[in-house]
């Protein structure tokens, strides 16, 4: 009997098939570098070594959702970012993010679920929407997302989309205090989106090609913002997104100055896990958070032939 984590990556691979050598979701993508310099409102919030103030290297990815590499930009997706700070104790911590404001499900025994109805019909090679009317039916709490994941329009550019951690994480600070926030990068250049006909017409790799050549003329900065949950959030829940009116603080800026030409070299294995938090950051109880590393782990397995535990620090 197969573990959950492999039921999970197993059928995140009947929907976009098998591709060896390639990350079993978020296949497609860009790996870029650059740095983070904290503001001074961070280090009242979080003790955490990259949000003293000392800028720090950084190693990110831009991504398509999908596990299959070949699926055009244009296709609609969520997209991911994923963004690895390099500590200064020799450590590293990552954020792990999403064009979503919040997730499909809950558990990861409904992610394995919710998965499989999306498999395509082994007949016709058809997707079977009524399985999956027949899930949402059942999982009202994954409406805000399918929504927000139908309602998404193709991005101008990896650098022009908001992108959310949707866990939260808990912040303790070098005075005992303590409190839930969710990360939320937001584009410096603003958020743009175009039309589908345009996505298409701009050809199946044109988020990946717009980035290169975006960087060659100058920094793409995002500005990490923390929002503080309030008395009642879910902070456990990703299906649950905390309104709008939550009290936001702005915490740094990332400036990514180029392409990545160091990392996923010569057999480096890169793997960006929401569990890899660092003294001053803590995990919520979120089952899918934690769920995530064991998925990632069967991935890395697959791809790479080594467990994340033997990717050293990553
Ligand atoms: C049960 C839920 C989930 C499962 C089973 C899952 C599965 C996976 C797997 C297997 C990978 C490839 C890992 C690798 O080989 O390195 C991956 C990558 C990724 N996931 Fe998830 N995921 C889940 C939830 C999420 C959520 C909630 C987010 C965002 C908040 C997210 C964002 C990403 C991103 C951005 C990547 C690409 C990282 C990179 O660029 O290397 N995932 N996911």
């Amino acid at each position: 009997m197969s573990s959950l984590a492999e039921q999970a990556v197993d059928a995140i691979h009947a929907v976009a098939g098998r591709h060896p050598g390639h990350r079993a979701a978020h296949a497609k993508g860009v790996l870029v570098s650059g740095r983070f310099t904290a503001a001074p409102e961070a280090a009242a919030l979080t003790r955490a070594g990259h949000m003293q103030g000392e800028p720090v290297d950084v190693t990110a990815r831009f991504s398509n959702g999908s596990g299959n590499p070949n699926q055009p930009d244009f296709a609609n997706d969520g997209r991911g970012f994923a963004v690895k700070f390099y500590l200064p104790d020799g450590s590293r911590t990552d954020i792990v993010s999403l064009s979503l404001p919040c997730f499909f499900v809950r558990t990861p025994e409904d992610f394995v679920k919710f998965t499989r109805v999306q498999k395509p019909s082994p007949r016709s090679g058809k997707p079977r929407p009524l399985r999956v009317l027949g899930f949402l039916l059942r999982h009202r709490e994954a409406l805000p997302a399918v929504r927000g994941f139908q309602a998404q329009k193709p991005p101008a550019s990896y650098a022009t989309v908001v992108y959310n951690s949707i866990h939260s994480f808990k912040w303790l600070d070098a005075d005992g205090g303590e409190r839930f926030v969710r990360y939320r990068w937001v584009p410096e250049a603003g958020e743009e989106s175009i039309t589908k006909e345009e996505a298409k017409s701009r050809g199946a790799d044109y988020l990946q090609d717009e980035i290169r050549t975006r960087l060659e003329q100058g920094p793409v900065r995002f500005r990490l913002q923390v929002r503080l949950a309030a008395d009642g959030d879910a902070v456990d829940d990703p299906t649950k997104a905390w309104p709008e009116s939550r009290e936001t603080v702005e915490v740094g800026v990332l400036e990514l100055t180029g392409l990545d030409t160091t990392r996923e070299q010569g057999g480096d294995v890169l793997v960006f896990d929401p569990m890899r938090v660092t003294d001053g950051i803590e995990p919520s109880a979120d089952p899918i958070l934690h769920f995530r590393r064991a998925a990632y782990d069967v991935s890395v397995q697959r791809r790479a032939g080594v467990g994340l535990a033997d990717t050293g620090k990553a």
